[in-house]
């Protein structure tokens, strides 16, 4: 790909070196140039030639001279847990980079947010009600973008469809939140880069949820994940209120499993998104990656899963 004076276009990713990162950096790399905001290395990134700004999207002041040359900005770089102090600074720096693009000449912009959830969290919880002020910007800032807004995501070193398989393996029971009855659509991370790339390849500005190929019943996907591990399903039934205090417990002593906003949101039955139908290859099924990392931890003792 190349700007109208013949150079590869240049891509300007905040947050690219995380899951989503990793797959965004393969998807683009082949033919574009990719400038990546990010505070900590990542293990062969300057390879692919990727240049690596190290800075904290917090605290960078002054966007400009990063926006040079710059024909896409892609903000993927949001925290899991944390209080408002966290989350506020990182979100005047969004909205600093926004601005800034907006004054050099408007970029085409493209931004990773999250589904709906229940109001308590959308208006309460900084995580989301923070996320949306950026996302509201965005929509009203008359720069041509486009937000995706991804369910489950899954892909090797995912923090959630592994980190669950792993405790299965370990533990052989694992908690069931509720009666399992709620939805789930899982997108594989590698099909999220292809939508992102394919998005930003159509004109206009669009706000578009994404999900996999299969909407599952929760209970039915986590049976298939011990079947994956060779293990017979067995739950710790938990009702909603008290899967709520488990995960409000394991955020306390400081483990990063689940959070206690998780657990509401995934109760409240609102991650079963419908796929998303623009790719011109079929979305991956997560039923493969499962089996395969089932099978990968089961050739491994249980307590090195
Ligand atoms: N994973 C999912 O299932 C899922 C589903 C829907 C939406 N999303 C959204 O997708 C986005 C990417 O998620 P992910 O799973 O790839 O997250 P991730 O693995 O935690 O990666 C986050 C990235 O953001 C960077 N980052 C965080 N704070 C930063 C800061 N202050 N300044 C600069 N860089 C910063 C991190 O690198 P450094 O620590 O080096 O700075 C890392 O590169 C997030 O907005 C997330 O909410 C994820």
């Amino acid at each position: 790909m190349t700007a109208p004076d013949g150079r590869p276009l240049l891509l300007l990713v905040g947050g690219g070196g995380g899951l989503v990162g990793r797959s965004v950096l393969m998807e683009f790399q082949a033919d574009w140039s990719i400038r990546s905001v990010h505070r900590h290395p990542v293990p062969g990134e300057q390879h692919g030639g990727v240049e690596w700004i190290a800075a904290d999207a917090a605290s960078l002041e002054n966007w400009d001279p990063l926006l040079k040359d710059v024909d896409l900005v892609l903000t993927l770089a949001w925290y899991r847990p944390g209080h408002d102090r966290r989350f506020a600074p990182l979100t005047r720096g969004l909205l600093r980079l926004l601005d800034a693009a907006s004054r050099c000449g408007s970029p085409r912009f493209a931004h990773l947010s999250v589904p709906d959830a229940p109001a308590d969290l959308e208006q309460g919880l900084p995580y989301l009600a923070l996320r949306r002020r950026f996302d509201r910007a965005l929509e009203r800032s008359g720069i041509s973008h486009v937000i995706v807004r991804p369910t489950m995501l899954f892909g090797p070193g995912d923090r959630l469809l592994t980190v669950m398989l792993r405790q299965m393996r370990r533990y052989r029971f694992f908690p069931l939140f509720g009666n399992g009855e709620y939805h789930v659509s899982p997108l594989s991370v590698r099909d999220l880069a292809r939508i992102l790339r394919t998005e930003v390849g159509r004109p206009g500005s669009r706000n578009i949820l994404a999900g996999g190929p299969r909407r599952w019943r929760y209970r039915d996907l986590t049976d298939r994940m011990f079947a994956a591990l060779g293990q017979r399903p067995r739950y710790w039934h938990l009702s909603p209120r008290n899967s709520m205090r488990l995960a409000s417990t394991i955020e306390r002593l400081g483990f990063s499993l689940i959070y206690r906003y998780e657990v509401e949101w995934l109760l409240a039955d609102m991650l079963g998104l419908p796929p998303y139908t623009g790719l011109d290859l079929p979305l991956a099924d997560v039923e493969p990656f499962i089996g395969a990392e089932g099978a990968r931890m089961r050739a491994r003792p249980a307590a090195l899963a």
